[in-house]
């Protein structure tokens, strides 16, 4: 669905950035460097000519049907576009979240609470009934961060370009934005309730309107990773710049630094963290797998979102897709990306090393209307799931154990529904001697929260999780680059 336009642009930056600068969010996975295509907009009036990028992006029948790309934009005059429904305007100035902010006391004094996980591409919160430790309502939504691209390194790379307030105003906007959904108010800093907040370390730091410098260099340290409590908000402590509090509440939520034994737990999110541990020791460790599973380097992807679809089957040649709310299909969700690749393996589509049947090459695998999964998209896949699987084997043997000692492994992530577990294995991203103990653990920060918001003494968990955990840096691992070429192969 889409919204109609008139604006008034100049030369001088990108469509894309004056679209952003008048307060209209167009998903920008790539950051504005013209290589993901995801920042379309239609030209109903006044269409420039194409670029050689978009030429390579789009095919002709796009360009002809007035299709551009915004980042790709520098035209002068008034034009009229057609934008994503969902990209926002106006947004709501936020106050700067600051430490004058007094601290409360316990969370969860009252009858209801909130709970809220910051995905890098999507945002949710349940508002929590305290008394009946009870979830009311969940609701879901894009993080309209993406027009600066899909990952963290291009939200630290836009806030150091000063664009860290406009960063900070898009996530008050959009917590407010569920809050509505959720009937509770719509500025999450003066809600009558407690909130507890997860998310990773970039997503805290915008939040807290704390400087992201020292996320993007060497040695990436952030300016503070402490648990906080502002007023009526609780933020959740993380582990380092690349583990955050989004894994602290997963190892919470599923109880591991509760368990003599040892679980591993793997959070498909922007990145792929991982962990392994008991009540004594847990190592952590955060794989460069791409957004892939956030649907950010997929051609057709999608946040978890209602239209995103959410599992695919194929049949004897028959394709079947869900949706979320049911709604057309207007991409693909996490989920719906590990079904696909999972099925085009089973009905070899695609073969051992990745490669597409030549038939589907040029134009992709349709999957619905105007949706296609890519050569490309596999290889994302292939990327992601090689550097998860290397992470998990690395941190196994870091760990000194075998599978044998694993009692449980925790697949989590924000994917639109819980992935399947027997096609994860399937395409080889977790390990099959693990197969019987592998439990969907949802959003897994989210539920993390969700504890802390029913029973604030849970408070020192979240510490004793962060006290007793170590990173472990997979590039400084001599077996890294070897497992990750192995783990690129689909392997049933
Ligand atoms: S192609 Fe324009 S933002 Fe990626």
């Amino acid at each position: 669905m889409h919204n109609r336009l008139t604006i008034s642009i100049n030369k001088n930056s990108s469509l894309l950035r004056q679209l952003r600068d008048q307060g209209y969010f167009i998903p920008a996975y790539c950051g504005g460097r013209g290589s993901c295509g995801k920042c379309r907009v239609r030209f109903s009036e006044h269409l420039p000519d194409a670029t050689e990028t978009e030429r390579q992006m789009l095919s002709a029948d796009e360009l002809a049907a007035g299709w551009r790309l915004a980042c790709r934009v520098f035209a002068e005059g008034t034009c009229v576009l057609e934008i994503p429904e969902y990209a926002i305007e106006n947004v709501a100035t936020a106050d700067t979240l600051a430490k004058e902010y007094p601290a409360i006391g316990n969370p969860g004094d009252n009858r209801y609470a909130l709970a809220i996980d910051i995905g890098t591409s999507t945002i949710a919160a349940s508002l929590i009934d305290v008394m009946n430790r009870e979830t009311v309502k969940t609701v879901t939504g894009i993080n309209h961060q993406i027009a600066y691209g899909a990952d963290v390194l291009s939200r630290i790379d836009a806030s150091n370009r000063g664009e860290g307030r406009k960063l900070q105003e898009l996530l008050f906007s959009d917590l407010g934005d569920l809050c509505r959904q959720l009937g509770i108010g719509e500025n999450v800093k003066t809600l009558p309730m407690p909130v507890v907040i997860a998310g990773n370390t970039t997503m805290q730091h915008l939040l807290q309107g704390l400087s992201c410098r020292g996320l993007g260099v060497f040695p990436f340290t952030p300016v503070d990773i402490s648990m906080h409590l502002y007023k009526n908000m609780t933020i959740l402590p993380g582990i380092g710049t690349y583990v955050g509090a989004e894994i602290v509440s997963g190892i919470v939520a599923c109880g591991i630094n509760q368990k003599e034994d040892i679980s591993m737990l793997v959070d498909l999110g922007t990145n792929g963290e991982m962990v392994i541990g008991n009540k004594d020791r847990i190592l952590v460790a955060s794989a460069a797998a791409g957004p892939a599973f956030e649907g950010g380097s997929i051609s057709c992807g999608s946040p978890g979102v209602p239209g995103a679809i959410d599992t695919v089957t194929i049949e004897h040649g028959k394709t079947s897709i869900t949706t979320i709310g049911g709604e057309k299909a207007s991409g693909i969700c996490g989920s719906g990306v590990l079904d696909t690749v999972y099925e085009l393996r089973k009905e070899e589509i695609i073969d051992e090393s990745g490669m597409l049947k030549e038939e589907y090459l040029e134009g992709g695998f349709p999957l619905a209307p105007g949706i296609t999964f890519t050569a490309k998209d596999v290889s994302e896949v292939q990327l992601a799931k090689a550097a998860i699987r290397a992470g998990i084997e690395i941190l196994l043997q870091s760990y000194g154990i075998t599978y044998n000692q694993v009692s449980r492994l925790y697949l989590a992530g924000g994917f639109g529904q819980k992935m399947d577990c027997d096609k994860a294995v399937g395409i080889g991203m977790l390990p099959k001697e693990l197969r019987s103990r592998i439990t969907a653990a949802g959003n897994s920060s989210l539920e993390g929260a969700k504890k802390l918001a029913m029973e604030s003494s849970l408070a020192k968990s979240f510490r004793h999780a962060v006290r007793i955990s170590e990173e472990i840096v997979l590039s400084n691992q001599k077996m890294f680059q070897e497992l990750y070429v192995k783990y690129m192969y689909f392997h049933y």
